[in-house]
C-alpha cells in the first residue's frame, strides 16, 4: 500500500523529520522561509498530515486549497495561527505540543526579569562598544530581584512554573487569571490569587503568560502602565499583542515603568520603532523554547501526532476534535 505523504513548511529538528519518516513519505521546505499560501498548497498537495510553525497561517483558505490535508501539527504549544473551527468543520485535527516547552520557556522569562532589571542588554552593549574606561559606583544601577514581588499574568503550566523559580529569591508571588487554580496548586507556587487591578499596583516584576484571546489582546495598554510602579518591569514570552507595543514604549520613555524584558512582538517579525530605540528593553527574538532539547522535544511530538493519526489512533495532543475525522 502507497503510504501517505506529509510536508512540513520549514526546517524542524532532525529528530521529529525522522520520527515522521517511519510513517510518512516526508517532503521538507529546506529552504527554511515563510511560504505563503499558494506555495503550502503547491508543495502540500496529496499530503494527508502537514507540519506547521507559528509563522504559518492555517485557515479555511488554506485548508480548502489542500483538501488532502488531514492533521495539522503545529511545532508550538501556542496555535493562534490556527483558524481551529475551520479545520474542525473541515475534519481536519489540529495539535500542538504542550508540556514540553513550559520548563524552557519559564527559564527564558525569568533571564529577561534579571537582564531588565540589571540592564545587562545596555551593559553588553557598553561593553562591547569599547566604552568601559574603568569601574564606577555609579554604573548602571539597576533594581534588586530578591524579596520583591512578581506578579503573574495567566497561570497555567509557564506561570506556574516561573512562580515555582522565585523561591529562590525569596519573593512574593501574585497571579491573576480568568479561574483561580486549585488550593494545592496555589501551595505548590507559593502564590496568591488577586483580580488585575491589584496585581499591577503590587507587583515589581510583571510576567505575562496568557494565550491569545480577544480578552488578552492588548491586556496591557496605556491605562495599565500607568497604574504600575514607576519602579516594575514587564516582562513578555506568551504573544506580542497581549501588549500594545506602542503603550510599552511610551512607558518606558516616560518612565512609568522602569523596564522591560521583551521575547514577542505585536507584528512579528517587526518591531515597533520606539521599542528598538528604548535602552531599557531587553529584546530578543522569539526564543521562548529554543533550547536544543526542547525543540526535539517539540518536532518529535508533532510528528508522535502524525504518526498517531497515520495508524488509525486519536493525535495524543490534539486541540480539537474534527466534526468528522476521516482516518
Ligand atoms: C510556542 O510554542 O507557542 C512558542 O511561542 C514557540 O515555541
Amino acid at each position: 500500500m502507497a503510504r501517505s505523504k506529509a510536508f512540513v513548511t520549514r526546517v524542524i529538528p532532525e529528530a521529529g523529520i525522522e520520527r515522521l519518516a517511519t510513517a510518512y513519505d516526508v517532503e521538507v521546505n529546506r529552504a527554511d522561509r515563510p511560504l505563503s499560501p499558494k506555495e503550502i498548497s503547491e508543495r502540500a498537495k496529496g499530503c494527508r498530515a502537514l507540519v506547521t510553525l507559528l509563522t504559518d497561517r492555517v485557515d479555511g483558505a488554506l485548508l480548502d486549497l489542500c483538501p488532502d490535508v488531514r492533521i495539522v501539527a503545529n511545532v508550538a504549544v501556542g496555535y493562534d495561527n490556527i483558524d481551529v473551527a475551520a479545520a474542525t468543520e473541515r475534519g481536519v485535527w489540529v495539535t500542538n505540543t504542550p508540556g514540553v516547552l513550559t520548563e524552557t520557556t519559564a527559564d527564558l522569562a525569568w533571564a529577561l526579569l534579571m537582564a531588565a532589571a540589571r540592564r545587562i542588554g545596555e551593559a553588553e552593549r557598553f561593553v562591547r562598544a569599547g566604552r568601559f574606561h574603568g569601574w564606577g559606583i555609579m554604573m548602571f544601577l539597576g533594581g534588586d530581584v530578591y524579596g520583591k514581588t512578581l506578579g503573574i499574568a495567566g497561570f497555567g503550566r509557564i506561570g506556574q512554573a516561573v512562580a515555582k523559580r522565585a523561591r529562590g529569591f525569596d519573593m512574593r508571588v501574585l497571579y491573576t487569571d480568568a479561574q483561580r487554580a486549585p488550593e494545592d496548586v496555589e501551595h505548590a507556587c507559593s502564590a496568591a490569587f488577586v483580580d488585575k487591578a491589584t496585581l499591577l499596583r503590587e507587583s515589581d516584576f510583571l510576567s505575562l503568560h496568557m494565550p491569545l484571546l480577544p480578552e488578552t489582546h492588548h491586556w496591557l495598554s496605556e491605562a495599565e502602565f500607568k497604574a504600575m510602579k514607576p519602579t516594575a518591569y514587564v516582562v513578555n514570552t506568551s504573544r506580542g499583542p497581549t501588549i500594545d507595543e506602542a503603550a510599552l514604549a511610551k512607558a518606558l520613555r516616560e518612565g512609568w515603568i522602569a523596564g522591560a524584558g521583551i521575547d514577542v512582538y505585536e507584528e512579528e517579525p517587526k518591531v515597533h520603532p520606539d521599542l528598538i530605540t528604548c535602552e531599557n528593553a531587553v529584546l530578543v527574538p522569539h526564543i521562548g523554547s529554543a533550547s536544543i532539547e526542547t525543540r526535539n522535544r517539540m518536532a518529535t511530538i508533532a510528528a508522535d501526532n502524525c504518526v498517531a493519526f497515520a495508524r488509525g489512533e486519536r493525535p495524543p495532543t490534539a486541540v480539537n476534535q474534527p466534526a468528522a475525522a476521516k482516518a
